[in-house]
């Protein structure tokens, strides 16, 4: 049987991930995709440059208009990463009437739109399963397992850098640029990580999710967003002593008839199996009406982990060349979001404060005044005349906390406010 051919944009991570993939599986995807599967051209910036995983002379190739021309190449891999010119040679791959498979979740989040309202308009279809949380299949949970269901909640720790991080500070008592490094070092963050720690990349995957979860594009733009550089070693020691972890969470949920997103830094109860999701892993609970809670968990980065998902869109690209799904998975209607700042959470407040009388009692009150009720507080004093406060909140609206934390500031015995990070509230009633 003559072979479906494919191009894959980019040789880095994923594109070589898949590409030892589809080679040294060959026969057995054949059998499943119900034809083999041949990788006719590796687009690549220098083709002449030596590479760890060796192709056959000719695959790789400098030109992207050679593929784009190509009739016979079917599939388009786009491997490429970043804005430009990925976004630019999906559009083009997908009007030369060729299905694009992409694990690219910043082009997918920002221009989403553009994208399946080009692939319907050509006819063709787009597969993004490697886009969200690298080897957990859960774009496919979404969009097949759990259709009979009205999503209520999905809370995903979806961003490998930043949990490998978070990780080495609580196993290893470790500083944030310290285990920083040490992610760089490993090849987990990238050489500018910010996309990863200021909590972009979780905003582009939740957008995803949420757009496929609730029916509407979410733009990633509009997530309220805080990323895990001001977590402090001082943080994961108090949050571990009072049952807590820290995990960088992307949420979505609905309630009230409204859309709540945020990406955050939150205190999770240490008994939750999300807190014990640990290294570079992922992990994603989704709630629907019908089936409940659910979890997915496992290698949200790599190249044979990313790669397993980009070859599983490659087979059923393949599988199924008809089915016109470009039609249902972008819904046309923007979602509305709800105030983020009115959503209740409890809250753990750390400061540091001159050691004097009646700064306590004044904090208090102040809290008291944003409408705040505190439920724990406890001090350690150091010997230089100072404390460190740790308050946790009952529930309060953020934009209180964000009030109460303003006139903070101006108390002249606040010597700091170091961290505020909601608690996570896990199943709600
Ligand atoms: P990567 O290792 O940096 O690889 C990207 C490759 O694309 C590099 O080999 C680069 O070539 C090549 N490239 C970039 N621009 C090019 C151009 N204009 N022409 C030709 N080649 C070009 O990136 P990656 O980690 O594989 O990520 C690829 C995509 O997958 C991104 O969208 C990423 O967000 C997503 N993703 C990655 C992971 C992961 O674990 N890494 C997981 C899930 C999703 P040079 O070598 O010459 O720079
Ligand atoms: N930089 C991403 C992460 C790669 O650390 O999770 C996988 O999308």
């Amino acid at each position: 049987m003559k072979p479906v051919e494919i191009a894959i944009l980019g040789f880095g991570t994923v594109g070589s991930g898949a590409y030892r993939i589809l080679n040294e599986h060959a026969k057995a995807i054949a059998r499943r995709a119900a034809c083999p599967i041949a990788v006719k051209r590796i687009l690549v910036r220098d083709a002449s440059r030596e590479r760890a995983v060796p192709t056959p002379p000719g695959v790789l190739t400098e030109s992207f208009e050679e593929i784009l021309a190509d009739p016979d190449i079917r599939i388009v891999v786009e491997a490429l990463g970043g804005e430009e010119p990925a976004l630019g040679y999906t559009l083009a791959a997908l009007e030369a009437g060729k299905d694009v498979v992409t694990a690219n979740k910043l082009a997918l989040a920002l221009h989403g739109r553009r994208i399946f309202e080009t692939a319907r308009a050509a006819g063709r279809r787009i597969a993004f399963e490697g886009a969200v949380a690298g080897g957990i299949p859960v774009i496919r949970a979404l969009r097949e397992g759990l259709t009979a269901n009205n999503i209520e909640r999905i809370t995903g720790i979806l961003n490998g850098t930043t949990n490998f991080i978070l990780s080495a500070m609580t196993d290893r008592g470790m500083e944030y640029q310290d285990a920083l490094r040490e992610a760089q070092s490993l090849g987990y963050a990238e050489a500018d990580p910010s996309a990863d720690v200021e909590g972009f990349d979780a905003a582009y995957k939740l957008a995803i999710l949420a757009s496929l979860g609730f029916e509407g594009y979410v733009d990633p733009r509009r997530i309220p967003r805080k990323g895990i550089s001001t977590v402090t070693a001082q943080d994961i020691a108090l949050a571990d002593k009072f049952g807590y972890r820290i995990k960088l969470l992307a949420g979505a949920e609905r309630a009230d008839g409204s859309l709540h997103l945020s990406v955050t830094p939150s205190l999770v109860p240490k008994g939750h199996p999300l807190a014990n999701v640990n290294g570079a892993y992922n992990a994603v609970t989704i709630e629907g009406d019908s089936v409940g809670q659910l979890m997915l968990y496992g290698k949200g980065a790599g190249d044979l982990p990313t790669g397993s998902a980009v070859v599983s869109d490659i087979i059923e690209l393949v599988r199924f060349p008809d089915l016109s799904e470009s039609e249902i998975i972008w819904q046309d209607r923007e979602m509305e979001l709800s105030d983020s700042t009115a959503r209740p959470s409890e809250y753990y407040v750390r400061l540091l404060v001159k050691d004097l009388p009646g700064v306590l009692g004044q904090i208090a009150t102040m809290l008291g005044v944003h409408g705040i009720s505190i439920a724990t507080v406890t001090q350690e004093l150091d010997n230089a005349g100072r404390a460190t406060l740790l308050i946790f909140t009952h529930e309060c609206e953020r934009s209180s906390v964000e009030a109460a934390a303003g006139t903070l500031r101006t108390m002249p015995f606040v010597l700091s406010i170091a961290n505020i990070l909601p608690l996570w509230a896990g199943t709600r009633g």
